[in-house]
């Protein structure tokens, strides 16, 4: 089943367009075994009001992938929801391959790249992989920080069509071109998401970090276009996770 399909049945059938970015704060080696146990009961709590989850090198770099992380990433799945790796796929071809590879071999349903990189020797084996392992590609459209317009908002000459346009439209039309399974638009930029939104025309969902931690709002996201809310830290860090995580999914729900 394709990425898209799959995380939109799963959102429908939870009731939640919620994605928790599983992230924690640096913890010193010695705590490595209380941070995946963290990790744990989080996900864990917060399943029933949530349709996918997000990691991050948050867990990647003191669990490892196939020690630590795989194993919540079999969790993920064993609650019958969706796993993303965030790892901004940004290199030549033949290592975003090699690295999109080890992703989906531990499990991962999708991986976040960064259109940046182009497609020949860029992200094409990145695509090619995914549609070999029916996997998904999410590209980075417009990133929910403050310095995002220094990048995503640049004007840039297009030498193909011979068109100037600002960097994300750009990006936007190549998710189309590319077949991406999903873009990223910061929920801090609800403007943002509605241009992308009508560029893309419904034809791949968007989704949308920095609700809560960053200023980013839910209504004003989904009102944009956004179909998915990532949310990290507001859930991660609040003292009672499984009530926050049913709190954001009410106010989604109410609104939607
Ligand atoms: P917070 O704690 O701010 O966490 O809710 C957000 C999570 O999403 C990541 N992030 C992004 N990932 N494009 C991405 O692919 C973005 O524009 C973006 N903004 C935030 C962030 O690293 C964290 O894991």
């Amino acid at each position: 089943m394709p990425f898209a399909t799959k995380i939109e049945q799963t959102a429908r059938n939870k009731r939640s367009n919620i994605v928790l970015a599983l992230d924690f704060p640096f913890e010193k080696t010695e705590n490595y075994r209380r941070l995946f146990l963290k990790a744990d009961r989080t996900l864990e709590t917060v399943s029933p009001h949530i349709c996918a989850v997000k990691f991050n090198r948050h867990l990647i770099l003191p669990l490892g992938l196939f020690d630590g992380v795989k194993k919540l990433v079999e969790k993920t799945h064993d609650m019958g929801l969706v796993a993303i790796m965030d790892c901004k796929v940004n290199d030549i071809g033949a290592s975003n391959q090699t690295i999109a590879q080890y992703y989906y071999s531990a499990g991962f349903d999708a991986v976040i790249a960064n259109p940046l990189v182009g497609w020949e020797e860029g992200l094409q084996p990145v695509f090619d992989v995914a549609q070999k392992l029916q996997r998904g590609v999410i590209l980075l459209v417009y990133m929910s920080h403050k310095g995002s317009w220094e990048g995503y908002g640049q004007m840039v000459y297009d030498a193909k069509t011979e068109e100037k346009l600002s960097q994300y439209v750009s990006f936007a039309k190549k998710a189309i071109e590319w077949g991406a399974d999903g873009v990223v638009v910061g929920a801090t930029y609800p403007k943002k998401i509605r241009e992308v939104h009508e560029i893309l025309n419904k034809k791949i969902p968007i989704f949308s970090p920095g609700i809560g931690a960053q200023g980013g709002e839910i209504k004003s996201a989904l009102n944009a276009g956004s179909s998915y809310l990532i949310v990290g830290r507001a859930i991660t860090l609040s003292k009672n996770p499984e009530e926050t995580t049913r709190n954001i999914k009410e106010q989604v729900n109410n609104y939607i």
